[in-house]
């Protein structure tokens, strides 16, 4: 590559494909990338009313910069097919809406105006994976990830996939197009760089055979400076930049590190770690897929730093490669798997799932945070053959990295390296895990990860009553603290993350798998607190009360039994002013958890005591060390005393020289004096915003369990932001966003 050119604005967006789009430029939507073909309302809306062939549109004015030079439109991703045309001219139609493709176009375009016209076919087409049977969640579609126009030699780097090694090497390989198909000695050149300085050149004589195609291996080379490993506390990254004689140049990201699981555990650099984690879908209300680059890293930041995971699953498919990235910034091991779920389908359906995985493992080698290729499609009945290719692509493509295959069935063939299972035996009595050679009908025992747990065993929603929301807490504590105390299992990732959208014969009815320990906002529910205080108390002190502090909103009335999720010492609950208890975590029921839980039981003649007569203020204190160091305030008498706005970036970029467009998240709560939010207020926000931003949302929002969020997307307008909330019971809130 010479040059990057971004065009993901003015695209011009038609709701139905017809082939004289591919001719000349029709009036239709003016739209910016990432988008998404048809918007979708929170619930209740039909699926079969985002199943369409669509059209995109695009002028792109031939540059200075193409002359003599290869030129190629690469797109991120669109879901679930794409046919390109460029100047009438058809390109083969990609399959397949989580992996990214790019065409040579150079002999399509002319001087002046290039028409570019993608159809795009969002319809669940039998012959395109995950798809030919249900599927439990919803893909969206449209282009929904970047666009950009690459330039280059005719002699250019296609793929570079390159990852370091504990033992401070790189391995890989870098695939070269050879546009001409000439014969012809070139100069490959690896420079490694901390960000300041140059730390490592290597330099390869490659001599090309005349193909279109030509592979070079990268095994074992030796850095020569001194290299930091990527861990989790500190995920060291290095530049990467690889490049031709002639120019050409790639450049990414990458760090060292050796990740493999054994039958004793997972290992990162050596060292034993129980991977905690959650499974994560890319869906958001709305907008389906379509988020830019700073929402697709917030989920990260919110995986690892609100959710003190360790590990995310991409369930079921890859995701966007700036979550990718922010995983590998801030040290957040990803699980990535083929696109896919119970069904395998005919024989082109497995060669384009064995493409996706071609597609995947090209674009992610070089993430040090991605540890295992999961080339099995989720729950899938055993099929050998299939599963015998997809694992031998993955270990012919990468050496580096161990295979895996997601089922839910007991006693299935382990073809890959890792056996990771769904493992939904727990139903609130059960043993909560099963022996693995149980699972697999193996006599010995063998690397083995839980890849999901809970999930539909019991859906909960935020507005769901104490009890439910507490039962939820129990469960997923349960689970941790099973897979925490099991030698024979490196972790495992709960399912799930966040609640997403699924078709109407999943989930509750209203389209949605209310299956996540936060909201499809990413608002926590209680059992997030779970994960959360399992972080290391520099990370985060986590009080979390489980209530909702009332007298009488469960049977029998009062807050206990209570659950306190914290990483503290201990706690002491006040009732009034009065100390109720001091409170221990609760190693007997958790103690294999870093940090149980504090359980509070009622105690006998309790309801006799004041709280039965006059119902007070709480208090809960958290003690590390002897020392005070959080508390959390309940009131007595809870009145709606205004709305708490929480706006996670105060800063946007607006869209500029094609780039995409850029958007941040606020999060309304009602609540009362003391902040707690009120869980059965019904009611509404107005939102109103100006300036250069537009909103992602309903105008007008109902609060569900006392919350409701929605994002602003920037536009070519470099205006600030200005958001006015209202509500006819309290003051008003406004924000201002700046946008540079
Ligand atoms: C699993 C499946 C997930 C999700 C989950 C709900 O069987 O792999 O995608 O459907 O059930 O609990």
């Amino acid at each position: 590559m010479i040059k990057k050119i971004d065009i993901n604005a003015d695209w011009i967006f038609h709701s139905k494909w017809e082939n004289t789009l591919t001719k000349s430029i029709k009036k239709g939507e003016s739209v910016n990338i990432p988008h998404n073909m048809v918007s979708v309302p929170m619930h209740y809306f039909d699926e079969k009313s985002t199943w369409i062939i669509g059209g995109y549109q695009y002028n792109l004015k031939y540059d200075k910069s193409f002359e003599n030079k290869r030129v190629f439109i690469k797109f991120e991703g669109v879901s679930s097919a794409a046919k390109l045309f460029v100047n009438g001219k058809g390109y083969e139609e990609h399959k397949g809406g989580y992996t990214p493709f790019k065409y040579d176009i150079t002999k399509a375009l002319k001087k002046g105006n290039n028409l570019i016209a993608v159809k795009v076919d969002s319809r669940e087409r039998a012959d395109i994976p995950p798809f030919g049977n249900q599927i439990d969640y919803l893909c969206y579609g449209g282009i929904y990830r970047e666009v950009s126009i690459i330039v280059s030699e005719n002699i250019s780097i296609d793929n570079t996939m390159i990852v370091g090694s504990a033992n401070k090497e790189i391995n890989g390989k870098v695939n070269i197009y050879n546009a001409k198909k000439e014969k012809c000695n070139i100069n490959l050149k690896i420079e490694l760089s901390d960000g300041k300085k140059k730390i490592h050149t290597t330099i390869m004589p490659v001599s090309l055979s005349g193909e279109m195609y030509e592979e070079v291996e990268i095994r074992e080379i030796k850095v020569q400076g001194n290299i930091t490993l990527w861990d989790l506390e500190n995920p060291k990254l290095y530049n990467v930049e690889v490049s031709l004689d002639n120019g050409e140049k790639i450049e990414l990201k990458t760090g060292f590190r050796d990740a493999y699981f054994t039958a004793q555990g997972f290992f990162l650099n050596s060292k034993n770690i129980k991977l905690r984690g959650l499974n994560r879908h890319q869906s958001y209300p709305y907008v389906g897929y379509a988020m830019p680059k700073r929402v697709q890293e917030e989920d990260a930041n919110i995986l690892k730093y609100e959710l003190g995971s360790n590990v995310v699953r991409s369930s079921h498919y890859p995701p966007s490669e700036h979550f990718l990235n922010r995983c590998d910034e801030i040290g957040l091991l990803v699980l990535e798997e083929v696109p896919g779920w119970q069904h395998i389908g005919d024989k082109e359906w497995q060669d384009n799932a064995l493409k996706n995985i071609e597609e995947m493992i090209v674009r992610d080698y070089h993430h040090p945070s991605v540890i295992l290729w999961g080339v099995r499609v989720n729950e899938s009945p055993d099929n050998h053959d299939f599963y015998t290719n997809t694992n031998a692509l993955a270990r012919s493509m990468d050496y580096t990295r161990q295979t895996s295959g997601t089922r839910f069935i007991t006693n299935s063939k382990l073809l890959e390296d890792v056996y990771t299972m769904n493992d939904f035996n727990y139903e609130g009595t059960q043993a909560p895990l099963r022996e693995q050679k149980v699972v697999t009908g193996l006599k010995e025992y063998v690397p083995y990860m839980i890849t999901e747990y809970n999930g539909h065993m019991f859906p909960t929603k935020s507005i769901d009553n104490e009890e439910h929301l507490m039962q939820h807490v129990l469960r997923h504590y349960t689970m941790l603290n099973a897979l925490a105390g099991y030698e024979h299992v490196s972790g495992g990732t709960g399912w799930c993350a966040f609640d997403y959208h699924t078709h109407y014969d999943f989930g509750s009815g209203d389209r949605f798998c209310y299956h996540g320990v936060c909201d499809i906002f990413r608002s926590p529910k209680w059992a997030a607190a779970c994960y959360a205080s399992q972080m290391d108390t520099k990370e985060a002190i986590v009080l979390e009360p489980h209530t909702h502090w009332t007298r009488g909103n469960r049977p029998i009335g009062g807050i206990l039994p209570l659950i306190i999720s914290t990483n503290c010492d201990y706690i002491e609950l006040y009732f009034g002013d009065k100390l109720f208890t001091k409170a221990y975590p609760d190693k007997k029921r958790f103690g294999a958890l870093k940090h149980p839980p504090v359980y509070i039981e009622m105690p006998e003649g309790f309801r006799d005591n004041d709280a039965h007569m006059y119902w007070k203020y709480g208090k809960v204190v958290g003690y590390i060390n002897g020392k005070k160091v959080a508390q959390k305030l309940f009131a007595s008498n809870h009145t709606f005393e205004k709305l708490d706005v929480k706006v996670s970036d105060k800063k946007l970029n607006s869209i500029k020289d094609g780039s995409s467009w850029d958007s941040t998240k606020i999060t309304v709560r009602a609540v009362d004096k003391f902040g707690s939010t009120l869980p059965y207020i019904n009611t509404y926000i107005d939102i109103d915003v100006r300036g250069g931003g537009k909103l992602i949302g309903d105008k007008i929002a109902v609060l569900e369990a006392g919350v409701y969020s929605f994002w602003v997307a920037t536009t070519k307008e470099k205006k600030s932001i200005n958001i006015t909330i209202k509500n006819n019971r309290v003051k008003d809130v406004n924000i201002k966003i700046d946008v540079v």
